[in-house]
């Protein structure tokens, strides 16, 4: 019977070629100038999940862009897999800095990807690492090595907060019922470190406006009298942190679980090194909340950061003006058992009443979602433990990320299964930047790696 491996070499530059044509099409959920081409995203996965042997496929509308469903049930007394994943991308601004333009798809070799990587948007996040799985079920179907049953949900809203999603799951338990529920899009520590990701950061994305004088004024007739929303703002801001780089909200770190002395030690064993990290970024020192190391600080701790901040005269010259309103969007990052909708209250409470009667305060809250936290005693972390172990040669490091997907607290409520996390993309990948890449070499080895899952979660399934 063929392996993984060798199938990979046999089909890997029509699966790369494959790869390309989907990262053509700018999938850009943010932009509604985009949407056809979200939608053509959608039937082209569509289509792929059939030529990969799934019995049915189905384009599921829903109030936003819809949502791609596969299935192949071979035998309803085997355990099922929920493969989740998103076709939609960030947008791939500023433009200017991409070395080539983000959907026109070229292969490159760099210091860490000596067999090439992919430079696009969406290569990494999430259209690359979707398509493993498509690839991988490609795999089990073709040469009859598929262990149990799939199914296949890959929506198109992720990067703007999955509200079709969240529909969608809510009124359908039954369809999208499993046993266990696989993401690749996360990362991994090195290609030489294989890693599990246990661990995602809940969020709460806000967007604040400070408005002073009921229109824009001369700075000089009235400077200096009246308040500038701008340096109102900014003083705000600077106040939400302490001098350790505490955030200041009252009740804000209330229900932040602290790590025990034993399992910070255990993360401290991660490999790191400051320096390639240091370098990596072109920043002298690194900087952030006092008592924690940056790893801690990336994951185990919550935080929060000005996204974009606006107003004001920012044109060519100079205009000397006071604004009549100030904006910025904020971001904070959760950690498990803060609830997101409950700090988003308390900032904004907070943020209202630390404005000085001079000006007025008005607190959107954007999206968010809860964080969480896999635990590594169960079924599906050893099956990806023993899948890695096969590829890799190595046991893979469980390590908890600082991104966020907050669908999957949401899908432990409803359809009550666990995540596993298998993600093949590291760091430098630059996802949400300019130049994001995915290395072939983990492109391929995600697809290699994927079908051992299957194996080994369904002969672990039988002697439970
Ligand atoms: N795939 C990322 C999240 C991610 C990346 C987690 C790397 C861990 C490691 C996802 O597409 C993403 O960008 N999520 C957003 C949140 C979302 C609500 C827009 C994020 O983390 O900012
Ligand atoms: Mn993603
Ligand atoms: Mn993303």
């Amino acid at each position: 019977m063929q392996n993984t491996k060798s199938y990979v070499q046999e089909h890997k530059d029509r699966f790369i070629n494959e790869l390309v044509e989907l990262l053509k099409i700018p999938s850009i959920s943010a932009d509604s100038a985009y949407e056809k081409d979200v939608i053509k995203t959608a039937d082209e996965v569509k289509k792929s999940l059939e030529n990969a042997g799934c019995d049915i496929v189905e384009i599921c509308e829903t109030p936003g862009y819809p949502i791609v469903y596969g299935e192949k049930i071979i035998n309803p007394d085997l355990p099922t897999v929920l493969v989740y994943g998103h076709y939609d991308v960030q947008p791939p601004d500023p433009i200017d800095l991409w070395d080539s333009p983000p959907f026109e798809p070229v292969i490159k070799k760099t210091e860490l990807h000596p067999e090439g990587a992919i430079f696009a948007r969406g290569s990494c996040d999430d259209k690359g690492q979707m398509y493993m799985h498509v690839k991988a079920m490609e795999f089990m179907t073709k040469t009859d090595q598929l262990p149990c049953n799939v199914k296949f949900m890959i929506e198109g809203e992720e990067e703007v907060g999955s509200n079709s999603l969240s529909w969608f799951v809510e009124r359908n338990q039954e369809k999208l019922s499993n046993d266990v529920i696989l993401i690749s899009d996360t990362g991994m520590i090195a290609k030489d470190v294989p890693s599990i990701t246990t661990g995602l950061r809940g969020l709460s994305y806000v967007e604040v406006e400070v408005t002073g004088p009921n229109r824009d004024l001369h700075s000089g007739l009235y400077g200096g009298a009246v308040a500038n929303p701008i340096n109102i703002l900014t003083k705000m801001i600077a106040s939400l942190h302490d001098e350790n780089n505490h955030i200041t909200i009252p009740g804000f770190y209330d229900k932040v679980e602290e790590l025990s002395k034993e399992e910070r030690a255990e993360m401290a064993k991660a490999p790191f090194s400051l320096e390639a990290y240091k370098k990596s970024l072109d920043i002298k020192a690194v900087y952030g909340e006092e008592g924690y190391t940056t790893n801690e600080r990336n994951s185990i701790r919550p935080t929060l950061d000005v996204n974009g901040i606006w107003g004001g005269y920012t044109g060519e010259g100079a205009k000397t003006v006071i604004a009549s309103k100030a904006y910025a969007k904020i971001s904070m990052r959760l950690v498990p058992n803060q609830d997101w909708k409950e700090i988003t209250e308390l900032f904004k409470n907070h943020f209202e009443s630390i404005a000085p009667a001079a000006v007025t305060v008005k607190v959107t809250p954007h999206h968010g979602g809860q964080g969480y936290v896999t635990p590594i005693d169960n079924i599906g972390y050893k099956a990806a433990s023993m899948a890695y172990q096969d590829t890799f040669g190595k046991t893979p490091i469980p390590q908890r990320s600082g991104g966020s997907i907050p669908i999957v607290s949401l899908f432990e409520k409803e359809l009550k299964s666990k995540t596993i996390l298998m993600g093949f993309g590291l760091d430098s990948d630059a996802i949400h930047s300019p130049n994001e890449h995915f290395g072939v070499w983990n492109y391929l080895k995600g697809i290699e790696t994927i079908p051992l899952f299957y194996k080994y979660f369904t002969e672990l399934n039988k002697k439970n």
